[in-house]
């Protein structure tokens, strides 16, 4: 009878990171770890969701959610820099439930990873494919930058979307030749996309119209464009509102913990690649949204025919004079950071899928590496497929708001583990020490849960069922296969 709560040892996981000759090769540094991390931060999150959390929830206040936001992120990332500094080893919270929680709770979160990574990456490319389309003047035609689940204004309906497919591809052929290769592209993607915010905020702090702030939070009104009178679209439910929508933006900072066993030197490197990466974002996010609100009023974010979409395009070309080039630079460096983040979600999707085959929970073809490469390059081929059906299928709110889901779930039961393993191995050496266990994991699990709450309920019926087939593979599979069980 197999044991649904059989643990990990922890011995056996650090002997697992320790012998690196057989496995992953550890080549990233400290600052390789920080551009990783703002590679998969700075993205659809930022240059999308911030008009539509301000237009549809928060106002000019979404300065406030992207605080309320970060709390939570910054709660969960201590949590996650003390795991990741003690375990390092590829996998990130999959593993280290397997530790703390048992193979069953070990299981949940690598399928509600699926819905990070995968569906993330999944989300992102289609933000690309709409992006790409802007640049070249709305040229590819409709049917085939869409899901056929999406009808234009004109009544066209979409057939798949060719663009957000091969851009998946190509970042695919990326990866499966090695992390080395793929940081340095990262790294030079960070930069730009790092300067092309920097720029909107210095140029844009000239252009700011301080009656936008007033009124600050959004008014409890209807209008003809927008019921604002529910609980979580005005005031300060407004802003608790904007922080769910809001906090796709920081979804990314936890991927570096994925490839905790490709860093050189982890337990001094982990920790400064999360906090490091989530403190830098989010100093960029609440002056970027500062500005942004500054500029344009919220009102206009919900309009089709100004701000919804491609808001920071619309507020430089509508409201800064003289910056056209801007515009079209914003749109290049946003189709750059888009990939970087498509990138990093893949890899940490292909990472958590390694760990979870090595432990036989799901087929050994998810752990064979490349004989030069040394990537798992069969898990990256799968992965194309299964996230290329999404990509080139659904529309992108619908991946977005499973992939929240999927995150927040994630941060929950890490700050839960954290506590639990100070409770269980109390003696292991950490070279990271979360402050102020348990105060600080349960605000995490809190903050988290609260954003949970706040997603519509079709997202979290959606989420249900895709934790059902999970349930349902682990039963009829995985738990016969699983390694420990033996
Ligand atoms: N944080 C990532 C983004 O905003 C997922 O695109």
């Amino acid at each position: 009878m197999a044991n649904l709560w059989v643990k990990k040892p922890l011995s056996q996981l650090l002997a697992q990171a320790s012998d690196s000759e057989k496995g992953l090769k550890r080549t990233l540094g400290a600052y390789n770890l920080i551009a990783l991390g703002i590679g998969a931060i700075i993205g659809a999150g930022l240059f999308v969701r911030t008009a539509a959390a301000a237009g549809q929830a928060a106002g000019p206040a979404v300065t406030l959610s992207f605080i309320v936001a970060a709390i939570g992120c910054a709660f969960a990332g201590l949590c996650y820099a003390e795991f990741a500094a003690m375990i390092p080893i590829a996998g990130s919270a999959y593993t280290y439930a397997y530790a703390t929680m048992g193979e069953l709770m070990a299981w949940v979160i690598g399928w509600a990873l699926v819905m990070e990574y995968a569906l993330g990456a999944v989300t992102v490319s289609i933000a690309w494919s709409e992006y790409l389309n802007k640049l070249v003047g709305g040229a590819i035609p409709y049917e085939w930058c869409h899901s056929p689940l999406e009808t234009s204004p004109t009544g066209v309906s979409g057939i798949i979307n060719a663009p957000a497919l091969v851009i998946l591809l190509l970042l695919t052929m990326v990866l499966i030749r090695g992390t080395k290769g793929s940081a340095m592209v990262n790294a030079v993607i960070v930069a730009i996309k790092v300067a092309i915010v920097l720029v909107f905020i210095v140029v844009g702090w000239n252009f700011i119209n301080p009656e936008n702030y007033s009124p600050y939070f959004v008014p409890n009104v209807k209008t003809d464009a927008f019921d604002y009178t529910p609980f979580f679209k005005h005031g300060y439910g407004g802003v608790l509102g904007g922080a769910a929508i809001v906090f796709f933006a920081f979804i990314g900072f936890d991927a570096v913990s994925t490839a905790a066993q490709e860093a050189k030197n982890p337990s001094k490197d982990m920790p400064i690649g999360i906090l490091g990466s989530l403190a830098v974002c989010t100093v960029l996010y609440i002056l970027f949204a500062h500005v942004l609100t500054g500029v344009v009023n919220y009102s206009e974010f919900i309009d089709p025919a100004k701000g919804k979409e491609a808001s920071v395009a619309y507020a430089i070309s509508t409201y800064m004079s003289g910056y056209d080039w801007l515009a079209t630079a914003v749109t290049v460096a946003i189709l750059a950071g888009f990939s970087s983040v498509i990138l990093v979600m893949l890899l940490g999707q292909s990472r958590v899928f390694y760990s979870m085959s090595n432990d036989g929970l799901i087929p050994t073809v998810f752990s064979e590496l490349h004989p030069t490469h040394r990537t798992p390059y069969k898990s990256n081929w799968i992965l194309l497929v299964f996230s290329g059906i999404f990509a080139a299928f659904l529309p992108g709110h619908m991946a977005g708001d499973l992939t929240s889901f999927g995150t927040l779930l994630a941060f929950v039961l890490v700050s839960i583990g954290v506590w639990l393993m100070r409770r269980s191995d109390p003696d292991t050496p950490r070279p990271f020490r979360t402050p102020l266990v348990p105060l600080v994991p349960i605000l995490g699990a809190v903050v988290c849960l609260g954003m949970i709450v706040a997603l519509d309920k079709y997202t979290l019926l959606a989420a249900f069922g895709w934790m059902l087939i999970g349930l349902c593979v682990y039963f009829l599979y995985s738990r016969h296969h699983s390694k420990l069980q033996a």
